[in-house]
């Protein structure tokens, strides 16, 4: 650990964490591929410096990892400094960092201001930069916007991401299927390649250096199509996640569960794992578990603690929820039944049927529901509203429809992504969910509004589909 050493009174305050973080693998080193070239433009020579991204963002904190096999350092400014001539803050103050066996360096950044824009710079001796963005989220209400979706081609270079970064979002949730892979060995330089081959996509390397990214798997980034805890390239899928993903603290280290959760103004957001401990469909169905039981009774504790504090929590599930339509294919909460009927119970006699936002991935499509289906609560009377659930994917994958229905329809086209944006006074908090196309538009029907207040959200939807 090293102190930053800035002149003024004000910059003394930082704490700068530096942890060039020596990988835990036995493995071999990872495959670099060559970073992408735009069309029309000639490859150059390979740099050092491979790649950077963030995460793990807070009020005063957030994490850089990069990709360098040559030493390299961490500038960090304040975009519009108050005061003139703000110091230049550097990690290591002198010199460069190591980067570690697997050519990774790790800046936990901390002590910084809230609702601060930031500007960094990762450095080589060769003086060649990658640069970056970050805002510092705020401590209590604000108004902020969070982008989710999932499913993209490995290192595709889709114009959908200069979309997202468009949007200026504080937060950018990635619901899996990060790369498609599919790798079913147990070696860690598989998954560092394809981590590699993603992050040297120009659109995505810029998208993931200007929004800190909140990451969760889902199964093509795991293991092959609809993974299972079983699946044999597990424990390097979460040796691999540690190594290479700027991302918050993991609670459930323990069991390998990468399942995370943070908090973004008066919103708690609670990330699953809902691949590395799902059980398969076992005869006994009683049995089965997607969240496996460690993970489990953290999600309900979870949802016990943002029920007391939080006026809005966010649900990121990646795998479908509701699958009453005749269209339900195996890999959805259909199979768990017992399991998603203990959580629907858990949500009700909470009382956050209401201000729950479940987001969801892996089906290639946007789909949204402002609650007529969603409820699976035994206990619940019937006809007793669930929460709204909002799909956002693919973002350059081929289409597909899972689950549902939804009462805001489906759409099925590439390039799509989901946004929340919330503004909160403290007393109310207006939080707008929406699905986009490629350009970053609103798609017709796929919008519902939730007006949140003393402990209770009023769900809007503006437009319905006509049936
Ligand atoms: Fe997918």
């Amino acid at each position: 650990m090293e102190s930053m050493r800035p002149s003024s009174t004000r910059w003394s305050k930082w704490l700068v964490v530096v942890a060039a973080v020596a990988a835990l693998s036995c493995g071999p080193a990872g495959v670099v591929a060559p970073p992408s070239t735009p069309p029309g433009e000639t490859p150059g020579p390979a740099s050092p410096l491979k790649w950077a991204w963030q995460g793990a963002v807070t009020p005063t904190s957030f994490v850089v990892k990069a990709k360098a096999t040559t030493p390299a350092r961490l500038t960090v400014r304040e975009a519009t400094p108050i005061l003139p001539d703000p110091p230049v803050l550097r990690w290591p103050p002198e010199g460069f960092n190591t980067p570690d066996a697997r050519s990774i360096l790790t800046w936990n950044v901390e002590g910084l201001q809230p609702g601060t824009v930031y500007t960094w710079e990762v450095e080589n001796e060769a003086g060649e930069k990658l640069e970056g963005r970050v805002k510092t989220f705020k401590d209590g209400q604000y108004d902020f916007k969070l982008g989710f979706a999932a499913c993209a081609y490995t290192g595709s270079n889709s114009t959908v991401f200069d979309s997202i970064r468009a949007k200026d979002l504080d937060v950018f949730v990635h619901m899996g299927d990060f790369h498609y892979e599919d790798i079913t060995r147990n070696d860690p330089a598989l998954f560092r390649a394809a981590f590699d081959r993603v992050l040297a996509s120009p659109r995505q390397s810029q998208l993931y250096r200007h929004v800190p990214i909140a990451y969760m798997w889902d199964d093509h980034d795991f293991g092959s199509n609809n993974s299972l805890g079983s699946s044999a390239g597990r424990p390097a899928a979460q040796q691999v996640y540690r190594e290479y993903v700027p991302h918050y603290p993991l609670p459930l280290d323990r069991t390998g569960a990468i399942a995370h959760a943070f908090t973004i103004g008066r919103v708690r957001v609670i990330v699953t794992d809902l691949r590395s401990q799902k059980t398969p469909r076992i005869s006994d169905s009683r049995r089965r578990s997607m969240l496996g039981p460690a993970q489990l009774t953290w999600f309900e504790r979870e949802l016990e603690d943002a029920a007391g504090k939080y006026p809005l929590v966010v649900w990121v599930n990646t795998v479908p929820w509701i699958t009453e339509s005749w269209f339900t294919t195996g890999d959805t909460w259909k199979g768990y039944r017992y399991e998603r009927e203990r959580i629907a119970n858990l949500i009700y006699r909470l009382g956050l049927n209401s201000r729950l936002v479940m987001l969801s991935g892996d089906a290639h499509m946007v789909a949204m529901d402002d609650g007529t289906n969603s409820n699976y609560a035994p206990d619940a009377p019937s006809r007793t509203r669930g929460f709204v659930v909002a799909h956002a994917a693919p973002l350059d994958k081929s289409t597909s429809f899972k689950g549902g229905p939804y009462s805001q329809g489906h759409s099925e086209e590439s390039g799509q992504f989901g946004m929340l944006e919330v503004k909160d006074d403290g007393k109310t908090l207006e939080a707008e969910v929406t699905g986009r196309n490629i350009q970053g538009d609103v798609i017709p029907h796929m919008r519902i509004l939730l007006h949140c207040a003393e402990g209770t959200c009023k769900i809007e939807v503006p437009s319905k589909p006509s049936r």
